[in-house]
């Protein structure tokens, strides 16, 4: 596992996007594996930079972590529409190559989907992953089984209180999802975590230097053997270096 830390969330997030620009520059039909939430805000800015600049994503396919079970893809806080807005419009990526967990079916079909899609068209060049306050990957909350594959969910408490920051006062963040699971993240041949802020300081703590197991989702990624982790000062500082 690679930890660079970086000085400003700023940096950490053009690293990130730089990563992500050399794989879609090194390979003809990139198949990334995408996030969503504030900390990926700045990457995608950043890739749209890249496309700007002459970096082409006409060979993409992507897949994306989670979506909300219950909204359908236009609905304005779904994560099909948070890409949609964020990265796809953008870009010059093609709609049919675009996979994201669809929020508006049965949450078994459309677990059961998005693995057939994934089996089909997989592996997972790079996956990209945010990590939540308490250590979540995916929407794969403390607890979730190290083997488990994309199925429905049912979100933490303080995940669906840090995601009422999304949503209008009047609205209640959603508290069911579809999600990768932690075995098909695993499959990826690649993965690159970015975590920024002091709030995720324990997270990365817990993911770096504690036990691995399903207490802390993150530290499962210690068993993958290409992992960068990319963090800022203030997301590294509840590390020991031990
Ligand atoms: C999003 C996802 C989540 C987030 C995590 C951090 O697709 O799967 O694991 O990456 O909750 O979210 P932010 O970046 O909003 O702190």
């Amino acid at each position: 596992m690679r930890v660079h830390v970086h000085q400003s969330a700023e940096a950490a997030a053009a690293e990130t996007a730089r990563l992500i620009s050399e794989t879609v520059r090194e390979r003809r039909e990139p198949v990334l594996g995408l996030a969503t939430g504030g900390t990926m805000q700045p990457v995608y800015a950043g890739l749209v930079a890249a496309h700007r600049a002459g970096l082409s994503f006409a060979g993409l396919r992507s897949f994306n972590l989670d979506e909300y079970v219950g909204l359908p893809p236009d609905h304005p806080q779904s994560y099909r529409h948070y890409m949609q807005v964020q990265f796809f419009d953008h870009v010059d990526v093609p709609p049919d190559r675009i996979h994201v967990p669809r929020g508006d079916l049965d949450p078994d079909d459309a677990a059961a989907a998005f693995e057939a899609e994934l089996a089909q068209h997989g592996p997972i060049d790079l996956q990209l992953l945010g990590l939540g306050r308490n250590g979540h990957i995916g929407f794969n909350e403390p607890g979730a089984p190290a083997g488990s594959r994309t199925r429905q969910v049912r979100l933490a408490p303080s995940t669906i209180e840090a995601n009422r920051r999304f949503f209008d006062r009047d609205q209640s963040p959603p508290e069911v999802a579809v999600t990768m699971g932690i075995a098909t993240i695993l499959e990826a041949r690649s993965i690159v975590l970015l975590a920024v802020g002091a709030d995720k300081a324990q997270a990365v703590a817990a993911m770096l230097e504690g036990a691995i197991g399903v207490a802390c989702p993150g530290s499962l990624l210690r068993r993958h053997s290409d992992v960068t982790v990319i963090l800022d000062t203030e997301a590294a500082s509840g590390l020991s270096g031990d």
